[in-house]
């Protein structure tokens, strides 16, 4: 079956988040993470019977969504997990905050990599807790260890790691997972791996490698996050689930989880049944798709010396350091010049812009074509 990636579907006249913000003015809308792709046939047929029924009361999908949840690590990433590990969630941000104030005292740290997804950081300010940043090499992907591990006391406890990296795009190499387990080891960390950009890898040969999947003793220190919504653009339907091994810390964030946070959107969990029972071939044609819209876009910017561009191992999001260009407010530049990327300040770097090629290849061309008469005329 082939799968129409080519297609303009107009968002204006939905509740689009990305389409709205910019709907009075001229600018492409390049920022939040989602795609313009309309989703799989098989995601949608399963919407509209859910809808057709009519009654939407609280979902309880009565192991469904962990058995699911179970088959796709397995076929996906070869990692056997009992689906009594799974949680499902109602969104991934919101349970950052939780973690934190679940597992750490106030007193107590969280570690992460900087540049980050914001949330990462920002969890940590909600939350009330302190946090460690550590550089994260993200020009100088070769590896993920990079720079050196600090020292750590006994404050800090949790690692938040994002694999495949966001912004970066990077997807961590089990070596670089084995010294993190290390690490982790050595200083008897909790480590929260955010894995949802997994199935959006577009690198041939590479394969994704959970942080748990390493060893028993990696799973026990693990809360692995996954979700249907970025690699199927279900977004908007709240669902995802935490794999979570020990027993112990299971059932804390059970708890916590029950009473602090929605149960996942019934629509959401349909959506994300669909995806991966029956998503795979879509899934497939995406990521050619994906590929092929990365490869225009790094192609195009060799022709651009003065934007120096990662190109993204994994995703739909590409990491650009605009800093050359001298603009003291780059982010405003490139919208004065019709081009609605996402500021790069919140993630740690107000120099850099991140580029959603998650459209089609028309609008891409758009894209590409305003980037260089902006750059041109800086
Ligand atoms: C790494 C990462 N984690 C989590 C999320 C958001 O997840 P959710 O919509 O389930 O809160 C995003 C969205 O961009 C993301 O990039």
């Amino acid at each position: 079956m082939s799968f129409n990636f080519d297609e303009r579907v107009e968002r204006y006249h939905t509740d689009s988040e990305k389409w709205l913000k910019y709907r009075d003015q001229d600018i492409i809308p390049l920022w939040v993470a989602d795609t313009d792709f309309r989703v799989a046939p098989s995601i949608q047929q399963a919407l509209q019977a859910r809808v057709a029924h009519g009654v939407f009361g609280y979902a309880h999908d009565q192991g469904a969504l962990a058995n699911v949840t179970a088959d796709w690590v397995s076929k996906q990433y070869h990692w056997t997990i009992d689906p009594d590990w799974v949680v499902p969630l109602s969104g991934i941000k919101p349970f950052f905050s939780l973690l934190q104030q679940c597992l750490l005292s106030t007193e107590q740290r969280s570690i992460c990599h900087t540049p980050i997804y914001p949330p990462f950081t920002q969890s940590a300010i909600s939350s009330g807790r302190e946090q460690r940043h550590i550089p994260y090499p993200i020009f100088d992907q070769t590896n993920l260890l990079h720079s050196p591990l600090p020292a750590l006391s006994h404050q800090d406890r949790l690692f938040l790691l994002c694999n495949p990296h966001n912004p970066g795009g990077r997807s961590h190499r089990r070596q670089e997972l084995e010294q993190l387990a290390a690490y982790a080891t050595e200083y008897n960390l909790w480590v929260c791996s955010d894995e949802t950009h997994a199935d959006l890898l577009l690198e041939p040969g590479l394969s994704h490698t959970p942080f748990a999947a390493l060893s028993t003793e990696c799973e026990q220190r693990s809360i692995t996050l996954l979700s249907a919504a970025k690699a199927f653009n279900l977004a908007g339907l709240g669902c995802a689930v935490a794999i979570i091994p020990n027993l112990e810390l299971r059932t804390t964030l059970r708890q916590a989880i029950a009473l602090r946070m929605p149960v996942p959107n019934c629509l959401g969990v349909t959506a994300t049944l669909a995806a991966w029972r029956e998503g795979a071939d879509w899934l497939n044609a995406q990521r050619d798709y994906l590929r092929a819209n990365r490869d225009h876009l790094a192609a195009h910017l060799t022709t651009l010396p003065a934007l120096r561009l990662i190109t993204p191992e994994a995703g739909f999001l590409a990491w650009m350091d605009v800093s050359a260009l001298g603009k003291s407010d780059p982010h405003k530049w490139f919208e004065h010049h019709g081009l609605g990327f996402t500021d790069g300040a919140p993630y740690g770097d107000p120099q850099a812009m991140r580029f959603n090629f998650g459209c089609s290849r028309t609008l891409l061309d758009l894209a590409l074509s305003r980037l260089t008469q902006a750059v041109n005329a800086a």
